[in-house]
């Protein structure tokens, strides 16, 4: 049977680095379920959709066809053919992302879809509820977390050449913000899978971090 990891955890956690280093060395593939969720906001702020509207959250379900295609473990997602894998980091979907996963149709069609994904190969899938919701039987299951501080300071150093403007205050409350409705949303909130295994990256690198997974496979 194929083997599925599932790294679950906080905003801006380190999941997705850890998740591509495990991916390359065990050669699973890596499945980003975040960008997912991001291409999915991207479209209703495009469109304009109304989120108390479940006629037209259906509707443009039904519109949004999204494909992944990895290219040397980097996450590529296109959006109904086009390209959005830049855009989906930028704030304004930043901003928007936390409301429209929490929306029950969202989170029903994106988990069948990752489900599918995990049907038949190895994968290593990121998120904030693999472990517990999407492959509640995966075998191995890491949940992260790390000072919200030093979490800032990450994404800081990744994204400022991109977006000048942006402050190290406003990423801080985006994670803020974010972490606050990923947890307390009522459909499969946050939380850590009683089987999962906490990984507190706050004072490790990203190599040790790898040494750590990695050790819990092997076993
Ligand atoms: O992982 P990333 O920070 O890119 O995810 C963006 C947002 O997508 C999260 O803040 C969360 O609201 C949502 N998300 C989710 N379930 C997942 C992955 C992401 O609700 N499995």
């Amino acid at each position: 049977k194929n083997i599925i990891v599932a790294i679950d955890g906080y905003s801006s956690c380190g999941k997705s680095t850890l998740a591509k280093a495990l991916a390359k060395k065990l050669h699973y593939i890596y499945v980003d379920s975040g960008a997912m969720y991001r291409a999915v906001a991207l479209y209703f702020l495009r469109n304009n959709i109304d989120t108390h509207d479940h006629a037209q959250i259906e509707d443009a379900l039904k519109n949004i066809h999204l494909n992944f295609h990895s290219r040397d473990y980097e996450t590529h997602i296109t959006l109904n053919g086009e390209e959005v894998s830049e855009e989906i980091r930028m704030m304004p979907v930043s901003e928007k992302v936390s409301e429209v996963s929490a929306l029950k149709e969202v989170r029903r069609e994106m988990v069948k879809q990752q489900q599918r994904m995990g049907e038949s190969k190895n994968i290593v899938m990121d998120g904030r509820d693999i472990g517990t919701a999407v492959f509640p039987d995966a075998p191995i299951k890491i949940f992260m977390t790390a000072d919200p501080a030093v979490r800032a300071q990450r994404r800081y150093d990744e994204i400022h050449h991109k977006n000048p403007d942006l402050t190290l205050e406003d990423i801080f409350e985006n994670i803020a913000h974010r972490d606050y409705q990923d947890t307390t949303r009522e459909e499969s909130p946050l939380i850590r899978a009683k089987d999962a295994l906490i990984l507190d990256n706050t004072n490790l690198t990203p190599d040790e971090q790898l040494h750590f997974a990695l050790d819990k496979v092997e076993k």
